[in-house]
């Protein structure tokens, strides 16, 4: 078994993970990233694409925003569209902020070359990854490389491991609690090469379920549909997806444009929070430990939250402040990730349609957009959440 140290090992190179290496590595603690995949896969995996405003500050000011800042998106609203009306919500002049539309797989790719620029600070494509005695002092990583056996033996190890990651189940079974809900859709998204059709965002609420026109960029537009939970995408050929979405945009004289389809994938949607986030020396940071569904955006911009927590905590730890900080990391993290989630949770229940839904509950889901379209109290709620509620340091 080859045998390494670091400070901080860290499972998985998402945007959690190397953010956390980032901003460790501007503290001057050292640590070091395994990640299953390839570094071509990682920055070619299109997800999310808005960042909110903190998320935008905390890139800018540790010296990785400037091609976000040159070839980003910078919004001033988005529009919420029912019964075939948009009705734009203004979250700068509600809230003094705005949100950056650049692709997750573009942050990925800038902080992929800082860290690479700073030393091996990533082992990509590794396989069969586990984490060992993460209550005691001397936690280890091990995987395998091209056929050798690995070790990292470190004082922390960082959970970043996504989802589906070995992480979480590393917890104790009567540690660990879960909280979910399924939702019974998901989304279908497309990129297009086609000029986006407005320059704002549009969540439209439409009888035939929901949709959403997004960018990436002057020249690609992100769009996507509401559809079946386990749906086939061979179910979906381009002229059907592109027929629901004239249907579901249409209205105050929209027009679509077209394009060569050049990626679609289904997503699936759920809620969910593992508590607690810290176990001994092993804390989890991103979707390892929460997802929200994607309406609203949240996802990457609680990742970026949580390892901003987690980099102030073990900075204190290293520098001898003690390790209240960390004591509180959890919770600190856990009171904006359940709000986060209300939102994310809202949003879906406003914005598409359930199959079970009563002529009443169609009527109240109408009212309610009526209502955060016309008062301006409600508005504000909305845009304050959207632009991203401030993020508690620690
Ligand atoms: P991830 O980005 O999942 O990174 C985890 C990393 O860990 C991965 O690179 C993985 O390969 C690696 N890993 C896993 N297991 C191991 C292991 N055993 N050993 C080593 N490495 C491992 N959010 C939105 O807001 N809007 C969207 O439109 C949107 N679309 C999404 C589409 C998809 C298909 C998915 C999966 C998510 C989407 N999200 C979206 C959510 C958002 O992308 C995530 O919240 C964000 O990626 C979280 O970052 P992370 O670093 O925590 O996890
Ligand atoms: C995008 C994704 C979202 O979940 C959202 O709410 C807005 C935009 C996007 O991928 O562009």
């Amino acid at each position: 078994m080859r045998s390494e140290r670091t400070q901080v090992g860290i499972v998985g190179a998402g945007p959690a993970g190397l953010l956390l290496s980032h901003l460790l590595a501007l503290a001057g603690i050292e640590s070091i990233i395994v990640e299953a995949r390839s570094r071509l896969h990682l920055e070619e995996r299109i997800r999310a694409g808005v960042l909110e405003q903190e998320t935008v500050d905390v890139l800018r000011e540790t010296g990785v925003g400037a091609r976000m800042d040159r070839e980003g998106l910078v919004h001033h609203g988005i529009a919420l569209k029912f019964g075939g009306k948009g009705h734009r919500i203004d979250l700068t002049e509600l809230t003094g902020k705005g949100v950056m539309v650049y692709g997750q797989h573009e942050v990925v790719k800038d902080l992929i070359a800082a860290r690479l620029e700073d030393g091996d600070t990533i082992r990509f494509e590794v396989e069969d990854t586990s984490v060992h005695d993460i209550a005691s002092e001397q936690p280890s990583i091990r995987y395998a490389k091209d056929g050798l056996d690995h070790e990292i033996r470190c004082d922390f190890i960082a959970g970043c491991d996504g989802f589906h990651g070995i992480c979480r189940p590393a917890l104790p079974d009567d540690v660990l609690r879960v909280y979910e809900r399924v939702y019974p859709f998901a989304w279908l998204g497309i990129l297009a090469k086609a000029p986006p059709a407005s320059h704002e965002l549009i969540y439209a609420n439409h009888d035939n379920g929901f949709a959403l026109l997004s960018m990436r960029s002057p020249e690609i537009s992100r769009l996507y549909l509401q559809c079946a939970p386990d749906e086939d995408i061979a179910n979906w050929p381009d002229e059907r997806i592109w027929e629901e979405l004239h249907a579901r945009l249409a209205g105050d004289g929209f027009v679509l444009d077209e394009g060569p389809i050049i990626q679609k994938s289904v997503t699936a949607m759920r809620s969910f929070v593992a508590e607690p986030m810290r176990h001994g020396r092993l804390l989890l940071a991103g979707d390892s430990a929460h997802i929200v569904p994607p309406t609203g955006a949240k996802g990457m911009n609680l990742a970026v939250g949580d390892v901003r927590v987690m980099a102030r905590a073990l900075e204190a730890h290293y520098a001898g402040r003690g390790s209240e900080k960390l004591d509180a990391y959890s919770q600190t993290c856990l009171r904006r990730i359940w709000k986060v989630q209300r939102f994310s949770w809202w949003m879906t229940q406003m914005l598409h349609r359930f199959d079970d839904d009563t002529p009443f509950d169609r009527r109240r889901q109408l009212a309610e957009l009526d209502y955060v379209t016309s008062s301006r109290a409600a508005a504000q709620s909305l845009a304050e959440n959207y632009v991203g509620l401030p993020m508690d340091w620690g």
